[in-house]
């Protein structure tokens, strides 16, 4: 440059006398000079008169002043918000290239004049105007939710910050920020449905629903759970679900909520009980798991419950059921085996004691050995009174029914124990209905029943105390007769109750008892289309009870 310049002025060529040339200083480092150049006539002889003015650091200055101004359009233009600037009329002055999309306008727009009100609905055009002349005032409004309106007439919630812009210290404009709201309303809205539609769930649900915190007070339950419980949400939140729990249940809920809750997060589903605000204690089956804070501290425990009351009923209902199926068919199976025994050991034994008799009439047999016959013969016979009962158990013998009236039955079998009662010291009392009706049943068969129940009480009073007292009383039940037989006796143990009707179940000692009585009853009575069952409590007597359908 310097070079061309000097070959210029040589040749009488234009160059101006002002410009700008870059030198290398000594250390390297490059520096940029303004030039002034002008002739002055010095001494009489034409000289030139050189200004150097070193302009690197305002060169430097407006380098960084224009970096700085791109760099923030860029940024402006990045935003995914809106940025404006509007003059003191309202006009747009600036918009920034999310704030020209979104509002559907261009930068000729702008440049032809557009004034903010027309970006917002009509009904919000007031506010905006009264907003802003606040804001020019020197007001502080913070964000401000008005209903924006595109070119389109598509319209979008919008929170507007905008400052006052000052030149010379008067208001000049408005310089500000568009956020659209759209997405955080949406997500407002969804989390309140999502909230809403839960709290329904929470609110309709049959299974109690509650939450405490880590001393276990309640601090919510939903409707389900109070019904359960019997209080109100006021009651409620001043307990603790421990004062809820009977006392045995603490040590194993402990142990859940040590274990499960706290280790893992969850329980099991398990079971305890409840106590109602009127006392009464329920059976529940729960679930509850654990609630910890942001940073990760338990704050409390979510738990369902469900009253279980009539699934346990219907389970112990199920039980009974199945026990009964058990004995019944226990008793068939016994009933054949045993028929197949009697038979096995009815011949054999009909020749003992066919030969022990035949013995007894021989005269020439020594006395000691006449006395061992004589026992073979007894004990034979006691053998043959076993296998009587136990084919008449098994026979299962299809009742022969006649017309029968049940009060006289009772009688004649109590006549036939009348003298064994009264030695034993048993006092016999009576209350047969007068109006009980007659039915189709086998008498000697309904004879059999009644002599077993009265042949147990008989021993049993007679057992344990050397005494006692029976009542027996008939009556109309429904379609029913109830026979029932009460004595004083010592009483069955509750684990036998179910156990005594079994065949061969006896407490009597080796030689006494077979065991076949009550399962003989059993028979008969079930044949007969009835039931037959004990009540009974250890030490306070046992009622026995034959209920028979009225059939006529
Ligand atoms: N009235 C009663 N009081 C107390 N226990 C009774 C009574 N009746 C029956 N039991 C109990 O029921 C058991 C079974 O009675 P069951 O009549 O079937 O047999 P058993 O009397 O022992 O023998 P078996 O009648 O065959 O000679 C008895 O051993 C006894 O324990
Ligand atoms: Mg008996």
């Amino acid at each position: 440059e310097h070079q061309k310049r000097k070959e210029k002025r040589k040749r009488g060529e234009f160059v101006p006398s002002n410009y700008e040339i870059s030198i290398v200083r000594k250390d390297g480092e490059v520096r940029h000079l303004n030039v002034f150049r002008r002739e002055v006539i010095w001494n009489g002889e034409t000289q030139f008169q050189v200004l150097h003015e070193d302009i690197t650091e305002r060169k430097r200055a407006e380098e960084a002043l224009r970096e700085s101004r791109e760099k923030y359009k860029e940024l402006v233009d990045f935003l995914p918000q809106t940025v404006f600037e509007i003059d003191e009329t309202g006009n747009f002055v600036f918009a920034n290239r999310h704030g020209l999309e979104t509002s559907g306008n261009t930068q000729q727009d702008i440049d032809k004049g557009l004034n903010a009100l027309q970006l917002f609905i009509p009904e919000d055009r007031n506010r905006v105007r009264e907003n802003m002349r606040r804001i020019l005032a020197g007001e502080r409004l913070g964000g401000t939710e008005y209903t924006a309106m595109r070119k389109d007439g598509r319209t979008f919630p919008a929170l507007v910050y905008s400052v006052p812009i000052t030149r010379g210290g008067k208001p000049a404009g408005l310089r500000g920020l568009v956020i659209d709201i759209t997405e955080r309303e949406r997500a407002e809205e969804a989390l309140r449905e999502s909230e809403e539609r839960y709290r329904t769930l929470f609110d309709s649900s049959l299974d109690g629903i509650a939450f405490h915190n880590m001393e276990g007070r309640i601090l919510d339950a939903n409707q389900a759970y109070l019904d359960m419980l019997g209080y109100t949400m006021g009651e409620i939140k001043k307990l603790t679900y421990l004062q809820l729990t009977p006392k045995k249940w603490y040590k194993t809920e402990a142990r859940i909520v040590e274990d499960e809750i706290t280790e893992r997060g969850y329980s099991d589903e398990y079971e305890k009980e409840y106590i109602r605000k009127d006392g009464t204690v329920f059976p529940v089956s729960l679930r509850r798991w654990l609630i910890r804070d942001e940073k990760g501290k338990p704050v409390g425990i979510w738990g369902i419950t469900r009253d279980i009351t009539e699934h346990k009923q219907l389970q112990d209902e199920k039980a009974e059921w199945e026990r009964k199926a058990h004995v019944a068919s226990r008793l068939a199976s016994i009933g054949q085996m045993a028929a197949g025994v009697a038979h096995e050991i009815n011949n054999p034994l009909t020749a003992v004691i066919g030969y022990a008799r035949l013995l007894q009439t021989k005269k020439d047999i020594p006395g000691d050995i006449r006395q061992d016959i004589d026992i073979i013969h007894e004990e034979a016979q006691r053998v043959a009174n076993i296998v009587r009962k136990l084919l008449a158990f098994a026979r299962q013998q299809k009742p022969e029914r006649k017309l029968v009236n049940i009060n006289d039955t009772i009688s004649t079998t109590l006549d036939l124990r009348a003298y064994s009662l009264k030695t034993n010291n048993i006092e016999v009392t009576t209350q047969l209905d007068p109006d009980l009706p007659m039915t189709l049943a086998d008498a000697s068969q309904l004879q059999q029943v009644f002599l077993n129940i009265i042949l147990n009480a008989e021993t049993e009073m007679k057992l344990a105390h050397g005494k006692g007292k029976f009542l027996v009383k008939t009556a109309q039940v429904n379609n029913n007769i109830r026979i029932s037989f009460e004595d004083n006796g010592p009483g069955i143990a509750e684990e036998n109750l179910d156990r005594i009707f079994e065949p061969f179940f006896t407490t009597r000692e080796v030689g006494q008892g077979t065991g076949l009585g009550l399962s003989l009853c059993h028979g008969i009575v079930a044949e007969h289309g009835g039931r037959i069952y004990a009540q009974s409590k250890l030490g306070k007597g046992a009622t026995f009870v034959v209920e028979l359908p009225i059939i006529l």
